[in-house]
């Protein structure tokens, strides 16, 4: 196991790419599964949950090439239906095949993914959008198994805005008979990218990217080739990790419409997300953030996966921040982690008080999760002296080549193994 070890205090500069997003690569691949020919994605990072997506397909008999920055996923050989808990259980986006083989295969048995160290996570919202559109949904073994005669239309109200839940179900109505309206439905950038790679391959869905999703069933898809959206999240991180670090980076790739909520506060905290050719930098008027509230809200409101970056910057602003996560119920993990470098905060149920103190210090800490793990790196970039960071295994699944872009910007950073 690796870990790393940084040197805060550094200023940083220049230009961070941004790599293809995560949370729509791998329902991108998932889709793969509802045609017989090859579908082709580029801007694909490489990530340890690329991987896992890739080791799923291949185990039901689809080939897939990872290559650089590409995927080739060819489920023209597809021939079993099952997703295994030894894959399932390192990745809960496994479940995005559920949809899509009992489109195709009119059955699915998939390992329940089980609770994960941000909350419990359950799939309700996916098996009763099944159910409604004419599955038969049971346990056995701690796995899922759904089977249908054919699946129909329907119109389905969801209890909340799933993302998963979402793409499985827009997934699945692209094979239905009929139409199938989701309302209710999550409006993340990756669910129109999804609703787009799908539109190519000859799906017909519509609204995607707002709360009312329609999908014309059609009878067969075919191959496409697809451009992955630029992530967000890692968009969004660097950009704070700008804002506590002098202004000095570009972050290439960075989509202001995707990121309207992190702009607005960090507008109230007395700086600014802009806009450049090709993507965004940071300023700010007076050294230091303002302290500012944040909720988490589903997109567009202020990003879960964002949260835990912003209790990082909260951690040396000026003054004092509420934070109120509202999506995830055990989200705050990094929260003592932070305390170890000397930020002070408090936790109380869903929410954290976080006190801004003039200086963050170096200490060993230890990674819970893919986000809890970005707020400590950025923490230690700005850290007096050196911290080194544990179980960095989190950070391989999200952030692509997160080492070479920080020290490419001049961050004293080494991967060592521990
Ligand atoms: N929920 C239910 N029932 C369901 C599904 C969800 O009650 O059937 C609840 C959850 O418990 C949670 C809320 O609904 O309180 C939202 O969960 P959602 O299903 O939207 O999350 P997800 O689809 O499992 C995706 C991202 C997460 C991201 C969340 C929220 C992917 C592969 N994962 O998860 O990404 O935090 O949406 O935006 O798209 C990450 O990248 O670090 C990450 C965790």
């Amino acid at each position: 196991m690796d870990k790393l070890v940084i040197d805060g205090g550094r200023p940083l500069s220049g230009t961070v790419e941004v790599s293809g997003a995560k949370n729509a690569v791998l329902p991108a691949m998932a889709a793969a599964l509802l045609s017989s020919a090859p579908v082709r994605l580029s801007n694909v990072p490489a990530l340890r949950d690329v991987e896992t997506m890739a080791r799923i397909l291949r185990n039901l008999g689809a080939r897939v090439d990872l290559g650089q920055g590409t995927a080739e996923v060819d489920s023209g050989g597809l021939s079993k239906w099952e997703a295994p808990y030894d894959l399932v259980r390192t990745m809960r986006a496994s479940v995005m095949v559920l949809g899509p083989l009992v489109a195709r295969m009119k059955r699915a048995r998939v390992s329940l993914p089980g609770g994960c160290a941000i909350g419990t996570r359950p799939i309700d919202v996916h098996l009763s959008g099944l159910a409604a559109m004419g599955a038969r949904v049971g346990m056995s073994d701690g796995y899922v198994e759904v089977e249908t005669g054919g699946l129909h239309g329907a119109a389905i109200q969801l209890k909340v805005p799933s993302v998963t839940g979402t793409e499985n179900l827009m997934m699945a109505a692209t094979l239905a008979e009929g139409a199938t309206v989701i309302s209710n439905a999550a409006r993340e950038p990756e669910v129109a990218d999804l609703a787009a790679l799908l539109n190519s391959m000859g799906a017909r869905v519509s609204g995607a990217g707002t709360d009312t999703i329609t999908i014309e069933g059609v009878s067969s898809l075919g191959g496409a080739s697809h451009g992955v959206v630029p992530d967000r999240i890692e968009a969004g991180t660097y950009l704070v990790l700008s804002l506590l670090t002098g202004n000095g980076l570009e972050v290439r790739g960075a989509r202001a419409e995707h990121l309207a909520a992190l702009a607005s506060r960090v507008a109230e905290a007395g700086g600014a997300l802009l806009p450049v050719a090709g993507g965004m930098r940071t300023s700010l008027g007076g050294g230091k953030l303002k302290s500012v509230d944040v909720v988490t809200q589903p997109y567009p409101g202020f990003p879960t996966d964002l949260q835990a970056q912003w209790m990082a910057a909260m951690a040396v602003a000026r003054g004092s921040a509420v934070i109120r996560e509202a999506i995830f119920e055990n989200r705050f993990q990094h929260a003592s982690e932070l305390a170890r470098m000397g930020a002070d905060i408090t936790v109380k149920g869903d929410t954290a008080v976080v006190r801004g103190v003039e200086a963050l210090k170096g200490a060993p800490v230890m990674v819970s999760d893919l986000r809890a793990g970005a707020s400590l790196v950025l923490a230690a970039l700005i850290a007096g002296g050196r911290t080194e960071i544990n179980r960095i295994y989190h950070l391989d699944r999200g952030y692509e080549s997160l080492v070479p872009k920080l020290k490419a910007v001049g961050a004293a950073i080494e991967r060592v193994p521990s």
